[in-house]
């Protein structure tokens, strides 16, 4: 039997569109036991009753890309999900999944893929390395693609709290994209990497003044905007409050930083959501330089 834990993330940190990510205190298991025959798959948790529990399962099919990459046929696969990261919200909970299957897969045949080879696969079946690459690595990563391969750099976190404001609505990734343009102007583009780099020396420096303005975006947030109803006033009111406010991932959850006050951020977070029509709730975690770790073999 084996037992992965793999954190949720929160992506792109405003400027950092597909680039960053950084792993948060909140995870899902993955449970793994090879049996005789057949598959056995338990759900707890989100998507208990929505998450297929046959051969379509993300979980099951991420599993057979080991398997069969290394010559690998499993008698029988009993899994059991105990997801703690809401579905579809954008908090990595497809990143959790991808990378909770894969780290057990290698697991349970000899650990023979490296931690690479299991990123540059959770990148090629995610589509892009910001929410894999923390889910597997911890920390804050810096990811970019050269082929096929994810040339990345983890830096540690900032000691900050972070709270999480999660609307009670699902928003794929793939609805969220399907927003964005197909070209973006260049003076856009230099707003966003200059941005980058500041929001990438300031969490390291720990000069958390820099925050607010380093996580502002124009690559896709404005872009998102109408998907997210009252994300727009939740950055306008809170951006000073807090040390600075963004969208999570795709969406719709937004998530601010801050050293205090945290509740106060919450409610008000929630409350401004409700004003657009949108239910919510908060949950306050902090970053994590852990990722993906087996806790039972
Ligand atoms: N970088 C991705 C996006 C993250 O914003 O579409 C998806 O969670």
């Amino acid at each position: 039997m084996v037992k992965v834990e793999v954190p949720a993330t929160t992506a792109n940190l405003g400027p950092g569109f597909d680039t960053l990510g950084m792993s948060l205190e909140l995870y899902n298991e993955v449970v793994v036991e090879e049996i005789d025959s057949g598959l056995d798959i338990e759900v707890l948790g989100y998507g208990s009753d929505e998450l297929e529990r046959d051969k379509n399962n993300l979980v099951y099919k991420v599993m057979t890309e080991v398997f069969s990459k290394l010559s690998y046929e499993p008698k029988g696969l009993r899994i059991k999900l105990n997801n703690r990261i809401p579905l579809a919200r954008g908090l990595g909970s497809s990143a959790a999944a991808i990378v909770g299957g894969l780290v057990a897969a290698n697991r349970l045949t000899g650990d023979r893929l490296s931690q690479r080879e299991l990123l540059n696969l959770a990148t090629k079946i995610e589509g892009h390395p910001d929410n894999v690459a923390p889910a597997l690595l911890g920390g804050v990563v810096i990811s970019t693609l050269k082929d096929e391969e994810v040339i990345y750099k983890k830096v540690p976190v900032p000691e900050l709290k972070v709270v999480v404001c999660i609307p009670d609505y699902q928003l794929s990734t793939k609805r969220s994209r399907e927003v964005l343009p197909k070209k973006v102007e260049f003076k856009d583009a230099v707003f966003n990497i200059s941005r980058t780099g500041l929001l990438i020396s300031a969490l390291l420096t720990e000069d958390y003044e820099l925050i607010s303005e380093a996580l502002d975006d124009r690559l896709h947030q404005p872009y998102r905007q109408n998907l997210v109803p009252g994300l727009k006033e939740i950055i306008e009111k809170l951006s000073r409050k807090a040390l600075g406010v963004t969208l999570s991932g795709s969406g719709p959850t937004v998530v601010a930083f801050t050293l205090e006050g945290e509740k106060d951020i919450g409610e008000r977070m929630v409350s401004t959501f409700e004003e657009n029509g949108v239910d919510a709730h908060y949950t306050i975690t902090t970053p994590t330089n852990g990722g993906a770790i087996i806790l039972e073999d």
